[in-house]
């Protein structure tokens, strides 16, 4: 009898946001059979990749997300749906309780119908405020917004599951994803800087607000771990493969200040960026960088891409979708 290999089905919930998109993507690239669950709130059924199923569906609708898995022969998660403007999560704690309620529900459903894998999009926010600007998965977890809080219950009640019914995961860490994987992504809520300044390159703003330049940093402003999408998602791909349980962070180990990143942006682009410093955000620590020894140890990953190859797809994107 011929051995007939059969295509693993992948879950990817969020699958129609940002970063779930492009994993979407990769993953029918590569041969996976792919089902996407997204509510739609921020995503957008269009970067979805065709060959994909997809139900618009919101994880805390148990009944919905069964049939998701009754309908499949699911083998793996991968779980990005969630919500995530931090200050958002300040003012309405109830829409986020339901990344939890949400991760309760799906991982119950894993634990029904016998799936044994999830892969976790957890967040640098679970780090806080560090007092070391170069973190690894062993620095103290002390979320300081409720979204930071609700991605640390998350990762917990994973392992829980995994200790409980041996479940395999691995609860990423991403420090600031950035770039574009050719799906011309265009931020419909933006909250992250390297969107505000595309803002401001295409005129739907006047200028950026660079909040604090009296940092303790070598410009005085806040330094950040800027991650490629697809460098991101392929640590994904590894981690689906990977026999290893636990956190893992996914940054370059590579710190870029606001006032570098513009510098970088000016240089890509050919333009001025007009900007003024505002005062600092509570909560903002100067520098958070990734120490990222355990991904390239565990799942034999390097992220590959700089930051001006990021602003560069990031603006491509923007101006396709001008
Ligand atoms: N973008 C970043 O820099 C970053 C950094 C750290 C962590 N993360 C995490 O990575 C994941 C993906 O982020 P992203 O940037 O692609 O965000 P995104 O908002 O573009 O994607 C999230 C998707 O999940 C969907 N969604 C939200 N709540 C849902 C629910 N209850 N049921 C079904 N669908 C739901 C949204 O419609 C959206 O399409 C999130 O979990 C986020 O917290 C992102």
């Amino acid at each position: 009898m011929p051995l007939i290999l059969m295509a693993k089905t992948i879950l990817v919930t969020g699958g129609a946001g940002y970063i779930g998109s492009v994993a979407v993507k990769v993953l029918v690239e590569k041969g996976y059979n792919v089902v996407v669950i997204d509510n739609l709130s921020k995503g957008s059924k269009e970067l979805v990749h065709k060959k994909a199923k997809f139900y618009e569906a919101d994880l805390v609708d148990d009944v919905s997300l069964g049939k998701v898995f009754v309908e499949n022969d699911i083998n793996a998660v991968i779980h990005f749906a969630s919500y995530k403007a931090v200050e958002e999560s300040m003012k309405d704690a109830v829409k986020y309780s339901d990344n939890i309620k949400g991760t309760i529900n799906l991982l119950n459903q894993m634990i029904k119908n016998d799936v044994k894998k999830i892969i976790f999009s957890s967040s640098a926010a679970v780090y806080g405020e560090p007092k070391k600007g170069i973190v690894d998965e062993k620095s103290p977890t002390k979320p300081i917004n409720f979204y930071g809080f609700t991605k640390l219950d998350c990762e917990n009640i994973i392992e829980w599951y995994h200790e409980i019914y041996n479940l395999g995961y691995v609860s990423l860490r991403y420090f600031n994803v950035a770039g574009d994987a050719g799906l011309n992504y265009v931020d419909p809520d933006a909250k992250n800087v390297l969107p505000i300044i595309m803002e401001v390159l295409f005129e739907k703003r006047d200028k950026l607000m660079v909040f604090g330049d009296d940092y303790p940093t070598r410009d005085g402003t806040c330094i950040r771990d800027y991650i490629d999408v697809n460098d991101l998602v392929d640590a994904h791909i590894l981690a689906l493969e990977t026999d290893y349980n636990g956190v893992i962070n996914l940054g370059t180990s590579n710190g870029v200040s606001v006032k570098e990143l513009i510098t970088l942006t000016e240089e890509v682009v050919g333009k001025k960026i007009p900007f003024i410093i505002g005062k600092k955000r509570p909560g903002d620590p100067p520098m958070l960088i990734a120490s990222n020894k355990l991904a390239k140890k565990v799942l034999g990953w390097e992220p590959k891409r700089t930051v001006k190859e990021m602003i560069k797809t990031t603006y491509e994107a923007y101006k396709n979708k001008k």
